[in-house]
């Protein structure tokens, strides 16, 4: 399967950001464990801190078998890339997040991207990422 994980604003930072919340391993080094541990899948990583730029990306991977997406903050404030994920014919879609945003503050409680989204996987640190693969190769 071709399967694009794509991380939106801040999560560049991951291994520095916010350590308590988000861990100390940076996203590059955790992204070479599951190239590694999903061997016989093609995983494309892309990461931008720019809301148009992650569109751009939805629609670059419209024939990949899944996406797997960590919108951060634009998880709860972006109708564009809810329209985008909308717009493409990507069947699966995830989407992740490292913390439990529901046991965070309420603005964190609500994604525009959940109802466009197969499932949600949220609060697992890093391996929310790995879940999601298991959850697309399962069905
Ligand atoms: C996050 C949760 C978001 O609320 C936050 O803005 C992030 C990261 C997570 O992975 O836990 O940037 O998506």
């Amino acid at each position: 399967m071709q399967i694009a994980i794509i991380n939106g604003p801040n999560l560049n930072l991951l291994g520095s950001r916010e350590t308590a919340i988000y861990g100390n391993v940076s996203f590059e080094a955790y992204f070479q464990q599951l190239v590694e541990r999903f061997q016989a899948h093609r995983l494309h990583y892309f990461q931008s801190n720019i809301e148009g730029e992650l569109i751009n990306e939805i629609h670059r991977v419209t024939h990949y078998d899944a996406i797997i997406l960590n919108a951060g903050a634009y998880t709860h404030t972006s109708i564009a890339i809810a329209d985008a994920l909308r717009a493409v014919q990507c069947k699966k879609i995830i989407e992740v997040h490292i913390s439990n945003v529901f046991a965070r503050e309420e603005y964190r409680h609500h994604s525009f991207i959940s109802p466009v989204c197969t499932g949600v996987i949220s609060g697992f640190g890093l391996d929310s990422y790995r879940l999601a693969l298991e959850a697309v190769l399962l069905s």
